[in-house]
């Protein structure tokens, strides 16, 4: 019996793997245009760095998370997201004492073990990014402004930027206490699930998607209204940067995230037609965690998109982006070697033409007609026909693929360099 892929997990074939990659490429250059430069994480950690960074009674750590023992012994886990992996990293490297200021970014698969759906996958595709050592309202603003270019740069300008500021240690627990006290009076319209996060993580019932829950808490008191001064104060900086820049952005009072490690400033984006999974990309700021995971007193804030999520809000703002993406794979030249004669030198021109920076698919040992039947599947724009009597004149048989001309160009495929590829008319 054959065997399929684990549930979840998916393959990405052909046109979506060439649409996934221009994305990151989109977003990556974007990433170092704003001086972040790559770091690549280890797709396993202890268990314990997610459980002490994201936080022991998040969704994610409860019940997400793909754990294995160890051959000896040991807990570790496939990673659900990529910060505390970049703060490992800073840590244990001391990178902080290289720079007091780091950008780096990161991209590749994280794993969570959530019900899939349209949008949600069991592994997925995040690229990221993390700021340290600055925890001054124009970094917030900045990592903003790098959102919204990405969103550009990858193709959904329409993507909407929710922000919120969810307050720090000063002012967070008291806001906790008071929205606690409120929901446990209110505890009939809460689902099950939620009057157990009021015990130990009440800011997540916000954040329910169960309607009754919803209702019960538009009334909820926000932590907007619960702000201390200077969070406050850094919050509205941070607004006013994005005024200034014309970035738009809605205030979602209601916004809290997933995660524990968030204070002030955070976001989510979200995009049209991806169903209940709207979220394309989220982060914020997190000004503990890098102490918290035993490194010096370096303030943090940084996103993360996810890639699978980018793709569909794209297709679904610009219908048959996957397909344009596929075109990529289409070959710019078909070479075609007609009989043993012709092969030594259809292997040496394809050579040289593929180190000209030219997609060529090779073929040959078949007859002419099943030849040019694969190239027009392939979607190859010309077809360079090297039989016995072109290798004997140095001079191949081209045909357009692209115009349908019959007419056939006799081209000197000994020419070297750009010579070759303007005979070709391949595009330099
Ligand atoms: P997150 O909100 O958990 O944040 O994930 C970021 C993005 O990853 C989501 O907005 C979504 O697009 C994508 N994503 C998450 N889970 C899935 C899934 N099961 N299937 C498909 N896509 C998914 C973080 O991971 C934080 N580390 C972001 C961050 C970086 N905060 C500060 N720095």
């Amino acid at each position: 019996m054959a065997i399929s892929a684990v549930k979840g997990f998916r393959d990405g074939l052909g046109p979506a793997a060439c649409l996934s990659r221009e994305i990151e490429e989109a977003a990556a250059g974007v990433l170092e245009s704003y001086g972040f430069s790559e770091i690549r994480l280890p797709i396993l950690e202890r268990t314990e760095l997610f459980a002490r960074a994201i936080g022991e009674t998040t969704d994610i750590v409860e019940k997400e998370m793909y754990t294995f023992e160890d051959r000896d012994g040991s807990l570790i886990t496939l990673r659900p997201e990529g910060t505390a992996s970049v703060v490992r990293a800073l840590v244990e490297h001391h990178l902080d004492q290289k720079d007091s200021i780091l950008r780096l970014y990161y991209a590749g698969p994280m794993f969570r073990h959530e019900r899939p759906q349209k949008g949600r996958h069991r592994q997925f595709y995040q690229i990221g990014c993390e700021l340290f050592g600055r925890e001054d309202a124009l970094a917030d603003a900045e990592v903003l402004v790098c959102v919204r270019d990405i969103l550009d740069a990858v193709g959904i300008p329409d993507a909407r930027i929710l922000v919120n500021s969810l307050g720090d240690e000063n002012c967070r627990p008291a806001y906790r206490e008071a929205l606690r006290a409120w929901a446990e009076r209110r505890q009939e319209g809460l689902c099950r699930n939620c009057i157990g996060r009021l015990g130990r993580n009440p800011l997540r019932i916000l954040d329910c998607k169960v309607e009754s829950c919803r209702e019960t808490t538009a009334e909820a008191p926000v932590l907007r209204d619960h702000l201390c001064d200077p969070c406050g104060e850094h919050f509205a900086k941070v607004l006013a940067f994005l005024d200034g820049l014309g970035v738009a952005y809605t205030v979602d009072p209601r916004l809290v995230r997933g995660l524990d490690y968030y204070v002030r400033t955070t976001f989510e984006v979200t995009a049209e037609g991806l169903g209940a999974q709207a979220a394309v990309g989220a982060g914020g700021r997190y000004d503990g965690l890098v102490a918290q995971l035993g490194g010096p007193r370096m303030s943090g804030i940084g996103f993360a998109f996810g890639v699978d999520r980018l793709a569909l809000a794209l297709e679904a703002a610009r219908p048959g982006a996957e397909e344009r993406a596929g075109a990529a794979l289409a070959p710019a030249i078909f070479l075609v070697s007609l009989g043993t004669e012709a092969e030594a030198d259809a292997l040496a021109l394809a050579r040289r033409l593929r180190a000209l920076g030219v997609r060529v698919e090779l073929d040959g040992g078949r007859s002419l007609k099943s030849l040019m039947r694969r190239a027009d599947k392939l979607g190859a724009s010309r077809v360079l026909i090297l039989g016995e009597e072109e290798v004997a004149a140095r001079r191949g048989t081209l045909r357009d693929m692209v115009g349908k001309k019959d007419e056939k160009l006799a081209v000197d495929f000994d020419l070297q360099g750009p010579a070759l590829l303007d005979a070709l008319g391949v595009e330099r």
